[in-house]
């Protein structure tokens, strides 16, 4: 990899400007007026270049081609930015790579294994290596902690849990033609789904605590039992039960729901020995629980999160960093993770109405499954799965291992009656 030495502006461009796109300009704004960069064009299909949105810099060249847009600019760029929806992200990095130009792609890189391993092989040949947009592990509080619980200060991990409950409601599934979606158009994996997409910032945090082998490892699922349910009127899954066992041995369980009431927690553990390690993301510490009984509170400024990650990249880029936070390859255990929990849970389980309450949500409606939040917490101490705890479900979640990555493809496509109707019993 090679790294560019220079303390002028990075020259940006930015795909999209819509949605998480319009975010990117928005901060990229801010950093230009510290003088870290310009950004220098954008591009998008879909909008008229008369009526950009405020927060995309006015005047910029604008292209309704993102191929044109790096074919011009290719020897002139520094970075390109790709919010985009996720079923475009492989192509959008190959054609970035191709082109010489750095690529900052937005979380999930995608969600079908096979698509990640023909990215990773285009990545070979880039210059400098792509930086992936999850957030979090650009928190230095963090990473001083995951130090500290790598030289056994905590004592034995003995495991990593992830309680995530955020209401989604039926707007946010009609944004996009890709919201809530299991299969692209070409029959590749979309899998759009709180655990890959929505949560999934919190879900590589769970495996980055789990990862074992160094400040720069996350963890690798061996074996993975899952149940997913859903919800909402959609194809796809919104409530997700998971339980897997690194690599390292060390159990990681996760929930994430867009199915819940509001101001539910998101709070992540790490339980060792000595200590368990909690972010509840209501509050801005690190909370270390000592079995003492005394508490140690890290304070977690609060930080824009895309800010910090372009700050790292354009630090990376011109050799101050040594690699980006995440780079591809990092994102493939939480692909992997993902992938399995579909084989595992077999089907999608449709929640039946007499489990659900209908609320408003932003003035939208969203489904909530009736005492969510306890058995999350039942499963996440004790393992204990839905079907476990009276939930009753055809089949339980049955443990896999990584080739049963392979069948989730056949089983969706199977699956899937009409994709257009939206509201399936799917197995998957
Ligand atoms: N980091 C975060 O916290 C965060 C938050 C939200 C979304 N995201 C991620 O951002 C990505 C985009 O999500 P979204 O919900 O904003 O998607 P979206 O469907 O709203 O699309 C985003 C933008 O891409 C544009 N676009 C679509 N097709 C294009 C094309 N062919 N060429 C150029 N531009 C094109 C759209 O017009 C829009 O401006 C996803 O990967 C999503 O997971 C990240």
């Amino acid at each position: 990899m090679t790294t560019r030495l220079s303390s002028a502006p990075l020259r940006v461009a930015i795909i999209g400007t819509g949605g998480c796109a319009l975010t990117h300009h928005m901060e990229m704004g801010a950093l230009e007026k510290e003088g870290r960069c310009q950004v220098v064009a954008t591009c998008d299909p879909f909008v008229n270049p008369a009526e950009l949105p405020a927060g995309v810099t006015p005047g910029i060249p604008f292209y309704s081609d993102y191929r044109e847009m790096l074919d011009d600019l290719a020897g002139d760029l520094d970075c390109v930015t790709v919010p985009t929806p996720i079923p475009l992200h492989a192509e959008m990095h190959q054609k970035a790579v191709e082109c010489g130009v750095p690529c900052y792609l937005e979380k999930p890189p995608t969600l079908d294994p096979d698509v990640l391993q023909d990215m990773l092989e285009v990545e070979e040949k880039a210059d400098s290596a792509t930086f992936v947009g999850f957030g979090f592990i650009h928190e230095a509080e963090r990473r001083a902690v995951k130090e500290r619980l790598l030289q056994g200060e905590f004592g034995a991990l003995r495991r990593v849990t992830f309680l995530g409950l955020c209401p989604r409601n039926d707007q946010y599934y009609r944004r996009t033609y890709w919201a809530g979606r299991l299969l692209n158009r070409d029959g590749t994996l979309l899998l759009d789904s709180p655990f890959g997409n929505g949560l999934s910032h919190f879900v590589h945090a769970a495996l980055f605590w789990s990862g074992d082998e160094g400040l720069w490892h996350w963890g690798t699922p061996k074996k993975v039992r899952a149940e997913l349910f859903r919800a909402h009127q959609i194809e796809g899954a919104d409530t997700f039960f998971v339980e897997c066992l690194t690599g390292g041995g060390i159990p990681v369980r996760i929930v994430t729901s867009h199915a819940c009431h509001p101001g539910m927690p998101r709070v992540e553990q790490v339980v060792c020995e000595r200590a368990t390690i909690e972010i509840s993301h209501s509050e801005n510490h690190v909370r270390v629980l000592w079995q003492n009984g005394t508490t140690e509170s890290i304070e977690r400024p609060v930080r824009f999160p895309y800010r910090e990650n372009f700050r790292w990249y354009f630090d990376y880029l011109t050799g101050k960093n040594d690699r980006p936070l995440t780079r591809l390859e990092d994102s493939l255990p939480l692909v992997h993770l993902h992938a399995m929990a579909y084989a595992s849970s077999g089907e999608i389980h449709p929640v039946p109405e007499s489990s659900l309450e209908r609320i408003s949500w932003k003035r939208s409606p969203c489904p909530a499954i009736r005492n969510l939040e306890s058995m999350a917490e039942r499963f996440l101490a004790g393992g204990q799965m839905p079907s476990g705890q009276g939930m009753n479900i055809p089949h339980p979640g049955i443990w896999v291992e990584a080739d049963a990555m392979a069948s989730v493809p056949e089983l969706l496509r199977a699956g899937i009656r009409n994709p257009a109707d939206g509201a399936l019993a799917c197995p998957v």
